[in-house]
């Protein structure tokens, strides 16, 4: 099915395109971003006061109520709707399926003006509708000209970044600083909230474990326990301690559930899944914000098990409202309520309503089936009148905790452009998310480069674009604010005395190659070669899957030429997702990645690559060999027949053959999940456990939050001040439920001076040790524990414990 309202224009670009508008309209109130823009402070200290239990206050409860009472029908259908400021969706049939569900609902092609039921009061919330003027006009027309002055809460694709784009999200938890992800979510809300924005389709916080899904991008990588940390810090920066501060803003932590386990890696597929699963790997972040106070959530596209999550109990009403007493509201994702018939659940737009809003999916987006079914639906009494209640109560419980009745519009002097006093924080998260993969393999390093170098070489694609730096969701319309890689380089080598000497050398796809003999010239004239390669930005994101991973176009030919010179090459590595670099693993002496930086892109890099900043990031996400390795993750299950160390080099015969393998490729990753080089070394030693054992009765409690500590040394082994991320992985033997061969449960950022060394303690309580029985209950069993702690998930100093019956 495709949607024509996104079929050329994505919602991103839509976004910044209705968002530059604005900025052209209101040119007379634009003044300098810097001026007036207060550094974002650090937020990572506060105690959060869980927005959830603000949401759900009786003081708000009492004015939501009184307020109910005076609505009607269509007030109250109007706050479950959402529309952007072109109408409704116009889907478009593609299919015989389609066409059908299309005829059983021409509802759906109708166009809605957006500003008409505003004036009325039927217009609960927009869809990125951005620009101070933009939300000042429909603010003004809900809360001074209709009946009941209801505000309008505007939500907006703020992924990474409002004006002053950070890096996405992958490369974002590459930095495993939770402080940092608060801190930035903060600055971008700080900004967003200057052009009315009040609410973010933000955190993404699906697991995704397949790097062929382009949505990769958004979201924090393969890991639950680092996912849920970082899906912690995104709440904390963007709600604050107090939503109702002019400066908060509310998330919505998309998209629910497992959206990230789309088979095949394939956007808009389906997922199936045992529930100990569900609730292992993928439930975790979803939680982890609901438990820090998330106001909103939006649901997904997927079908979970045979049922679309926009419609299903289970994921909305069991686990989300009654296990994890969520007390903000659902909104669904882009039609997806409208997608319901082409799922094949319900015949019409009747029956996918009644599904979707029973299920608990309070606001529709775009669907246009609400506010046409939901009348229609109580005059047959298919649908109870308590079910619009609620809905409605729930949306307006987060506009009251807001504070949108008594600040409705935008807050203080618009940011137009990339804020100056907000740089420094975008360049330092831009220089943490990257991954120094390889430097110099066995023979010297390569990076950092000397300040004395007279002649660099700047090749490739993503050497001096913008628009390309500022990644899936950070729009093109600031590229003016971007210091590109070539800008960035410029000036270092000028400040050191140096040359700078560029070529484009190729496309990021097409097979031109005409500037080939160009960048060969060019390296032939250099000292050292730094190569920017990789994916567009449009490569990833939504509706961004790739059954390729390597690099696209003919960029690794001209990288092969290029290191035929015999020059020193650096491979920058853009992507917003795992690439397979096997060849330049080999052939290559330094890559690094670098995924999409953002504004400070060139500022960040220049500043890594000749060091003054210590590389520090980890991978999030394994890179695979080759892409038929996908999905690939390292919290693998075990299987009867484990691999172990099978040599590839002899022939699969016997004993080697019969275990599980590729016959062509080794099983791991070529760049293992929580990898990454420095420019200094650290070793790991003295891995200890408090005691060797633990009684199963003091375990098994689920508010045991101290049950073992583990203690472990790691030093500063080379020349350079350095920031290591320490992860300490627990493996559990002898459960009745196979578990991972190993699974992160803790890491800790440690900066050490050369030969500093530091004693770090990781404490081990029940949400760490416990793991989902057949009954999906959490549960500690007498059995036996391994935990390492080192540099990856391939660390190898370990110590070892057991629950005792
Ligand atoms: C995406 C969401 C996004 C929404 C609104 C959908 O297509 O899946 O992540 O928030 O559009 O733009």
């Amino acid at each position: 099915m495709k949607r024509s309202n996104v079929s050329g224009v994505r919602p991103a670009a839509l976004f910044f395109s209705i968002a530059l508008t604005g900025v052209a309209a209101a040119a007379s109130m634009a003044v300098s971003a810097a001026d007036g823009m207060a550094p974002v402070r650090e937020r990572h200290a506060l105690a959060v006061k869980p927005s959830n239990a603000q949401i759900a206050s009786s003081d708000i409860g009492r004015k939501v109520d009184a307020l109910l009472k005076k609505m009607t029908l269509a007030d109250k259908i109007g706050q479950l709707m959402q529309y952007n400021d072109q109408g409704s969706s116009a889907p478009t049939a593609t299919d015989a399926d389609s066409a059908a569900a299309m005829a059983a609902n021409p509802e759906t092609k109708d166009h809605v003006d957006a500003m008409a039921l505003a004036n009325k009061g039927e217009l609960g919330s927009m869809l990125n509708v951005v620009g101070a003027e933009k939300t000042h006009a429909f603010q003004q027309a809900a809360v001074e000209k209709s009946r009941l002055h209801i505000p309008i809460l505007f939500g907006a694709d703020v992924i990474h970044g409002y004006r002053t784009i950070y890096p996405v999200p992958l490369g974002l938890s590459a930095s495993w600083d939770p402080a940092l992800v608060s801190d930035v979510s903060h600055m971008a809300a700080v900004e967003a909230t200057t052009a009315g924005v009040k609410w973010f389709y933000s955190p993404m916080v699906d697991i995704s474990r397949d790097a062929r899904w382009g949505r990769s991008t958004e979201g924090a990588g393969e890991d639950a326990y680092l996912g849920s940390a970082m899906a912690r810090a995104y709440i904390r920066g963007y709600q604050g301690d107090d939503l109702s501060k002019p400066d908060s803003v509310a998330a919505s932590v998309k998209h629910y559930a497992a959206y990230g386990a789309a088979e095949a890696g394939r956007e808009y597929n389906t997922t199936d899944m045992s529930d100990i699963r569900l609730r292992q790997d993928y439930l975790p972040p979803y939680k982890a914000a609901v438990e820090a106070g998330t106001a909103t959530m939006m649901s997904s596209f997927n079908a979970l098990n045979g049922v679309p999550a926009t419609a299903n109990p289970y994921l909305m009403d069991e686990i989300l409202r009654k296990e994890w007493g969520f007390n903000g509201f659902v909104v669904s994702d882009y039609t997806a309520i409208m997608e319901l018939t082409h799922h094949g659940i319900a015949l019409d737009a009747a029956i996918a309503t009644k599904k979707a809003l029973e299920a608990g999916v309070e606001v529709d987006m775009m669907s246009h089936y609400y506010d046409t079914q939901i009348p229609k639906l109580l005059a047959s009494h298919k649908l109870s009148m308590s079910v619009v209640d609620e809905a409605v109560r729930r949306v307006l419980r987060v506009k009251f905790a807001l504070g949108l009745f008594e600040r409705p519009y935008a807050q203080g002097t618009e940011v137009t452009q990339a804020v100056d006093a907000h740089r420094p924080l975008a360049r330092r998260a831009a220089e943490e998310s990257f991954v120094l993969l390889k430097n110099g393999g066995s023979n010297a390093p390569v990076l950092p480069l000397s300040p004395q170098l007279k002649t660099v070489a700047l090749i490739g694609p993503l050497a001096d674009d913008a628009a390309e730096m500022q990644g899936a969701w950070g729009g093109a319309q600031h590229q003016a604010d971007v210091v590109t890689l070539r800008d960035g380089l410029t000036a270092r080598m000028k400040k050191n005395g140096g040359t700078l000497l560029y070529a484009r050398g190729t496309d990021t796809d097409g097979d031109s190659e005409a500037g080939f003999a160009e960048a060969q010239s060019v390296a032939k004239q250099a000292d050292v070669v730094v190569m920017a390669v990789g994916e567009s930005s449009a490569m990833s994101g939504e509706a961004g899957s790739r059954a390729k991973l390597d690099l696209p176009g003919n960029q690794q030919k001209l990288l092969q030429e290029i290191t035929a010179t015999g020059k020193p090459v650096v491979l920058l590595v853009f992507s917003g997702r795992p690439l397979v670099l096997d060849w330049a693993a080999q052939h290559v002496p330094a890559i690094m990645a670098v995924w999409f930086p953002g504004t400070e892109a060139g500022s960040a890099v220049s500043n890594v690559l000749f060091g003054d900043t210590v590389p520090s990031g980890k991978l999030t996400m394994s890179f695979p060999r080759v892409v038929g390795q996908e999905p690939l993750y390292y919290n693998q299950f075990p299987t009867g027949r484990p691999a172990g160390d099978a040599d590839l080099s002899q022939p699969p015969l016997g004993a080697t053959r019969f275990v599980s393998r590729y016959i062509d490729v080794p099983n791991d990753a070529l760049f293992p999940f929580g990898y990454g080089l420095s420019y200094t070394t650290f070793g790991y030693s003295g891995v200890r456990v408090s005691r060797s054992s633990l009684p199963l009765a003091e375990a098994n409690r689920s508010s045991a939050k101290k049950l073992i500590s583990v203690t472990a040394t790691v030093k500063n082994t080379g020349s350079r001040e350095g920031t290591e991320v320490a992860q300490l992985y627990v493996r559990n033997l002898g459960t009745s439920v196979e578990q991972p061969v190993r699974s992160l449960q803790g890491f800790q950022r440690v900066t050490l001076k050369p030969g500093e060394s530091r004693q770090l303690t990781f404490e081990l309580g029940f949400p760490e040790l416990s793991f989902y029985n057949n009954d999906s209950q959490p549960v500690i069993e007498a059995t036996h524990y391994t935990v390492w702690v080192g540099g990856s998930s391939q660390a190898t100093d370990h110590a070892e414990f057991e629950v005792t019956p």
